[in-house]
């Protein structure tokens, strides 16, 4: 499947063509749920930075002349027969190499260190003790919250490390061997529960691989804009615009690109927010500021249908994804001759799809795959390397105004995921008028820097007593967190007399309610969508 991975791998094969002059640090994948998280810190650093497979060969490292490496964790045990590994040989390129995690242990493992079951697994915000005389800790205070997810552990470092770092548990938390500028954590310094994290990475990029921060989120937009021309040609191209950040921001930077010969379909499908359909016309339609054909097809019903009697979350999501792309294949037939799709699948959508050697939390809809008969030619998926706040930014990058830009996530299945078990007409309705009341009393009370909050509608009814009468309704959840890259997340803060108002309002003018409660789960263990 073609994905643009060629926006940034296209600027990648430039560099290989010509002399490499962008300065670039490549992840080694070995498995990890955080392996892009990784590359987007890194980005984050102002540093070009790339995922590849660990079974890229090491000629094609030394080709690729990276300033740095990092080896990323990994479900594995380092010593098992089938784990993945790596020639031994890469240490000794003189190219810095960071491993984290299961990265770290396969460090040790290979250079004759010890790596092992530890007594006891960390998992969490665990306290770290570092030696601030490595460069990667310089600056970090000497007892650090770091986030551990791990069973094995290094007992014993290969000879000549040092060891920089250690908790109660971990007699090697980090290790480094300065002179071939091999670094080690254990812990992941790449999420944000990591509190001195990014100073870790930056110090790894700046001060170990000696970077100079060459690398901006403008150079994304240009080379994505160029490399959609070159594959697009005079093709045409069907857009799916929901009107949520991704697909907005995809649309804009594919009309860039090509103008009129892109169409985007908006497709109704009656899990909309309440007045989302009118909202998303205003902007993209005819009487919008963008230059876009625009269609919105109206299939409420229709999904409605498919969904009845359908609780398993998994089915849900494969039916609304599939149903999207009949929608879509209809109205290509229509438009005649289509060439691409365009989908705004961003990268967590990605990996928590299971695509790479992770485990699959959940298929979110976009990646779920294409039914066999689809008469597209190829899929154009331009933001799939990015993260959530990575793909604003290319949005201000190209200009679209700030309201859109900073608009909240919403799933691609919409109302479906959030409202657990069979979805119908009635529950939309409900979800959709306690949403709105949330939203608005969250605005009321001026509360900014939300990052995602939204009501679902759990599946539970319970007894309740309004007026003097026995109500048996439903229970609404409301649900806010806090979140920088969508792969962890915080339950927010919001004062009791706002949930208490948003509580009164929605019992008292959403029919079928009698219960509403907050949902206190961070992200892990929780997801952030129900379902
Ligand atoms: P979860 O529930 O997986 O959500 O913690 C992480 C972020 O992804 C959004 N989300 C989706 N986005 N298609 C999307 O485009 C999907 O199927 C999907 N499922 C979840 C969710 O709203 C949150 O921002």
């Amino acid at each position: 499947m073609f994905y643009l991975a060629g926006t940034w791998s296209g600027w990648y094969n430039e560099k290989e063509e010509t002399a490499l002059e962008k300065e670039l640090v490549i992840v080694l994948d070995f498995g990890g749920q955080y392996n892009q998280l990784i590359a987007r810190r890194v980005r984050e650093c102002n540093v070009y930075c790339e995922v590849h497979p660990h079974t890229l060969s090491l000629e094609k490292i030394r080709e690729m002349n990276p300033k740095g490496i990092i080896f990323t964790g990994g479900p594995n045990s380092a010593y098992g027969e089938d784990s993945p590994s790596y020639d031994k040989e890469i240490f000794e390129l003189g190219i810095p190499i960071l491993g984290i995690c299961y990265g770290s242990q396969l460090m040790a493992h290979l250079l004759g260190g010890q790596v092992e079951t530890a007594p006891v697994s960390e998992y969490g915000k665990t306290e770290v003790k570092v030696d601030k005389s490595s460069l990667l800790f310089g600056d970090i205070s000497e007892s650090t919250i770091c986030w551990m997810s791990h069973t094995d552990y290094i007992a014993k470092a290969p000879a000549g490390f040092t060891v920089s770092a250690t908790t109660p548990v971990c007699p090697v938390a980090a290790m480094e061997l300065p002179e071939k500028n091999l670094y080690a954590t254990q812990f992941h310094p790449e999420v944000m529960h990591t509190q001195e994290g990014m100073k870790m990475l930056s110090n790894f990029v700046y001060k170990v691989c000696n970077c100079s921060g060459d690398w901006k989120m403008s150079s994304f937009v240009e080379d994505t804009i160029k490399s959609v021309r070159e594959k697009v040609g005079s093709g045409k191209v069907l857009c799916a615009l929901s009107g949520g950040v991704d697909s907005s921001v995809a649309a804009v930077l594919l009309s860039k690109a090509i103008g009129k010969q892109l169409t985007c379909v908006f497709v109704d499908q009656g899990l909309l927010r309440k007045n989302e359909g009118d909202e998303v016309e205003a902007v993209f339609g005819p009487d919008g500021p963008y230059d876009l054909n625009f269609i919105r097809v109206n299939c409420q019903q229709r999904f409605y249908e498919k969904l009845a009697g359908i609780t398993e979350p998994e089915k849900k999501r494969k039916i609304i994804g599939e149903e999207f792309i009949r929608v879509f294949e209809e109205e290509a037939k229509k438009i005649g001759a289509v060439d691409f799709l365009v989908q705004g699948t961003i990268y967590p959508d990605v990996i928590e799809s299971g695509l790479g050697k992770s485990a699959v939390i959940k298929s979110h809809h976009n990646v779920g795959g294409l039914p066999d008969c689809v008469d597209f030619k190829e899929i154009i998926e331009p933001l799939r390397l990015l993260f959530k706040d990575e793909v604003r930014n290319a949005g201000r990058e190209l200009g679209i105004p700030e309201y859109l830009v900073s608009r909240q996530p919403f799933p691609g299945p919409g109302l479906g995921i959030r409202i657990v078990g069979e979805v119908t007409e009635e529950k939309v309705r409900i979800v959709q008028d306690a949403d709105a009341i949330y939203r608005e009393e969250i605005a009321n009370a001026g509360i900014e820097g939300l990052g995602q909050y939204f009501a679902a509608l759990t599946n539970m009814r319970s007894v309740g007593v309004m007026g003097d009468e026995r109500t048996y309704d439903y229970a609404v959840a409301l649900r806010a967190v806090n979140t920088t890259d969508f792969m962890t997340a915080e339950c927010s803060e919001i004062p009791f007399e706002v949930l208490q108002k948003v509580m009164n309002r929605i019992i008292n003018e959403v029919k079928g309610v009698n219960r509403v409660m907050y949902d206190l789960t961070s992200k892990p263990p929780g997801t952030i969508e129900f379902e």
